[in-house]
């Protein structure tokens, strides 16, 4: 299965920050730490006609250091792009993201030329929790689902200096179906689009390749040579007492367990991806992508022959 997910009410985001972006200096992406490249939104950087780009790397507190250094460099290393680390607990971040967003836009600034900034990211990325901070109150949560409250909000970070909210946008189609797992498992996707057993495993899979040590510290299983992701998920499911009457594990029990235990770092901090392996995965996805539309294109055209809309090609004349 690929966990697709389809946000219709998400248009009305798509239309408010293609309109937006006429006037603004500054984009700034909040991104999942644990997930930097399943969680930047690809249709971003369509919309936002190549704006300068400040990507913040939020919940490193959750996240593999490590990793986070890694996604770190390759951010700074993109053109008009820079990248900050941040998390919650930061309690006043406004001054190196003014300070970050200034150096992307240098001859902006001063009354006349207020820097005027956007900041997006997809939903449960923390967008709130650091508007809250930087405004220093509980301001309202913009809403994920345009129409219920308003799409966009302004907030004046200093004198000469905008910040544009918008609600949490995720994207019509995941091509990438590792990120449709990787943005389940940090819980950026509603919990009734996917199959929590399915997700779990992609999870023990990786983890079991990536970080064992975490694994093993915490549920404390023997990882023998080869195991599988299924006979991990049962034995955790067992540690747990998470069993049926009959004897059996119950499978779903195991899996929110396993899901719950990382999205909380429980399990440690871990990444689900380096800039070197989103790389992969993505130029895997946009070939199986692009084959799919090249089918799609040969059955519409035999659909359109079919009512004799267009003209059969002169082989299929003779
Ligand atoms: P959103 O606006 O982008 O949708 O996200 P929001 O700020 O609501 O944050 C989603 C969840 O992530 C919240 O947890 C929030 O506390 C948590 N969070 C935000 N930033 C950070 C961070 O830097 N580190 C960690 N560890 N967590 C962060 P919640 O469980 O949904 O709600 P609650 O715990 O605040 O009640």
């Amino acid at each position: 299965m690929a966990i697709q997910w389809f946000p219709g009410h998400m248009h009305l985001t798509k239309k408010a920050i293609s309109e937006r972006i006429k006037e603004i200096d500054v984009v700034i992406e909040l991104l999942d730490a644990r997930l930097p490249g399943s969680s930047a939104n690809p249709m971003l950087a369509e919309l936002t006609s190549r704006r300068p780009a400040l990507k913040v790397i939020n919940k490193q507190d959750l996240a593999d250091p490590a990793r986070t250094a890694l996604w770190l460099a390759h951010y700074n290393a993109l053109p008009n792009t820079r990248a900050i680390e941040l998390d919650a607990s930061e309690t006043a971040p406004a001054r190196r993201l003014i300070r970050a967003a200034r150096e992307l836009a240098p001859l902006r600034g001063g009354m006349v030329k207020p820097m005027r900034v956007l900041i997006c990211g997809i939903p449960n990325v923390g967008k709130s929790t650091l508007i809250n901070t930087l405004t220093g109150k509980r301001a309202a949560k913009t809403g994920d689902e345009a129409g219920i409250t308003k799409a966009e909000q302004r907030i004046s970070l200093a004198d000469d200096f905008y910040l544009y909210d918008t609600p949490g946008m995720l994207w019509p189609r995941i091509i990438v179906a590792k990120s449709g797992y990787n943005l389940a498992a940090s819980g950026a996707i509603g919990r009734n689009a996917f199959d929590e057993e399915e997700v779990a495993l992609e999870l023990l899979d990786y983890l079991l390749q990536n970080y064992p040590a975490l694994l093993q510290a915490r549920y404390k299983v023997e990882l023998a040579d080869g195991m599988t992701d299924e006979q991990l998920l049962e034995a955790i499911g067992r540690k747990r007492g998470a069993v049926l009457a009959r004897g059996e594990v119950n499978l779903q029990k195991a899996a929110e367990i396993v899901i719950h235990e990382f999205r909380a770092a429980t399990l440690g901090r871990i990444t689900l991806e380096t800039p070197e392996e989103f790389a992969q995965w993505l130029a895997a996805g946009q070939l199986i992508d692009a084959e799919r539309q090249v089918k799609k294109d040969g059955l519409e055209n035999q659909r359109l022959v079919r009512l004799k809309k267009i003209p059969r090609p002169p082989s299929a004349v003779s």
